[in-house]
């Protein structure tokens, strides 16, 4: 009886699975069989459940061969099926399925080769928001991040030797070569500091402050260039949407490319839902807006105006008395473009045409409004 309604529901699942990275389901799998491989390495709640632990391990791994199984078909049936295995997703897919079967039939011991499951954890990468983002900063940024690394690892190479020499004779358990001697550079240089293994000599603690005040300088040097690209990226993807929402603007449409670049990077974008309220009357105004999709209504005394696509709005209290006229409202899902006071000064002082119709516009509502 439920056949018609179970497999088409069956198929959409197959599509999803095959198409996506990570379904809903695949995020239950890998949160649940995470959870349980950790409470199997905890013996009293393993004991005590360990009927209904094994069983949701179980039929996550089940889950897992079920997508690599599906993948693997629809990449065959598409002729991309050797792409597919060589991918890193499908590397990634296949070591999830297998791993701990495997580990199993090898003769690890069930308890063990369950430890494998961490893996699972893997197929959640390619889902993390950003990543990409992060992908193209490690790129950009890695010949600086390069020179910090062969800095570090300089200072490194060179305490520990110093150290080695400094401590050798008074520590032979400690700095009893230049090996043994690095490890206590990592953890101070990474600025850990286990202090398992400490210089005592007054040479050596005199390098081991440089090593740690280098640590500092490294740390915060790695910190600067990402925090520096990741703003560049953003600015450099804000530029973009923005720019496609300000070509878009009729307002704007008349300006050559070097005044829309130069409008651009004056504008940012608000998405915004239906019936979210933007201007409050009486208040100051400090930026006004263009809707570059959507609508919204002014609520003027007596009557509603409604504005929609290219339309601007917010520019009289930035030409008159600093103070909103009228309450305005999303009435529908809106990307709205927002210029700040100090930039819709310099676009006024910078493109005098665009100044003249806003100012024009802002006069033409106020008369309107008397
Ligand atoms: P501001 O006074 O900054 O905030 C309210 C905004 O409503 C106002 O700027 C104008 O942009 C807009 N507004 C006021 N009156 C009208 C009108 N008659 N028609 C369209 N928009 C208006």
């Amino acid at each position: 009886m439920s056949k018609p309604l179970v497999l088409p529901a069956l198929a959409q699942f197959v599509t999803a699975t095959a198409g996506r990275n990570m379904t809903k389901a695949a995020y239950v799998a890998v949160a649940s069989g995470v959870g349980m491989m950790v409470v199997l390495t905890v013996d009293p709640a393993y004991e005590a459940a360990h009927h209904g632990v094994d069983a949701v391990l179980w039929a996550c791994q089940a889950f897992f061969v079920f997508e690599w199984v599906v993948r693997l078909r629809h990449a065959i049936k598409r002729e991309h099926g050797r792409a597919y295995v060589l991918s890193i997703r499908g590397l990634v897919d296949t070591g999830a399925a297998i791993a701990v079967p495997l580990a199993m039939m090898l003769g690890v011991s069930p308890k063990s080769a369950w430890l494998f499951g961490v893996f699972w954890l893997l197929k959640v990468v390619p889902g993390i928001p950003g990543l990409r983002q992060l992908r193209r900063v490690l790129v950009l940024e890695s010949g600086p991040l390069l020179s910090v690394l062969v800095i570090f690892l300089m200072v490194l190479f060179m305490a520990s030797v110093a150290e080695y020499f400094l401590e050798r004779d008074v520590q032979p358990a400690g700095f009893s070569s230049v090996p043994a001697a690095l490890w206590w550079a990592v953890a101070t240089l990474t600025t850990t500091g286990y202090g398992d293994v400490v210089p005592i000599t007054l040479l050596g603690r005199v390098v081991a402050a440089i090593v740690m005040i280098c640590g500092l300088g490294v740390f915060g040097l790695w910190t600067g260039i990402l925090a520096t690209g990741f703003a560049a990226e953003t600015r450099r993807d804000n530029f973009l949407k923005t720019w496609e929402s300000v070509s878009k603007v009729p307002f704007f449409a008349a300006l050559g490319p070097a005044a829309i670049a130069d409008v651009t990077g004056m504008l940012r974008t608000m998405d915004l839902p239906a019936r979210t309220t933007i201007i409050r009357k009486g208040q100051v105004g400090d930026c006004m807006y263009f809707i570059a999709a959507g609508e919204v209504e002014v609520d003027l005394p007596g009557k509603k105006v409604t504005l929609g696509d290219g339309a601007f709005f917010g520019e009289m209290a930035l030409l008159g008395n600093n103070l909103r006229s009228a309450n305005i409202v999303t009435t529908r899902e809106s990307k709205l473009l927002v210029l700040d006071l100090v930039d819709f000064r310099v676009l006024m002082a910078r493109h005098p045409d665009l100044a003249g119709t806003i100012d024009m516009e802002a006069k033409r509502r106020g008369l309107e409004n008397k």
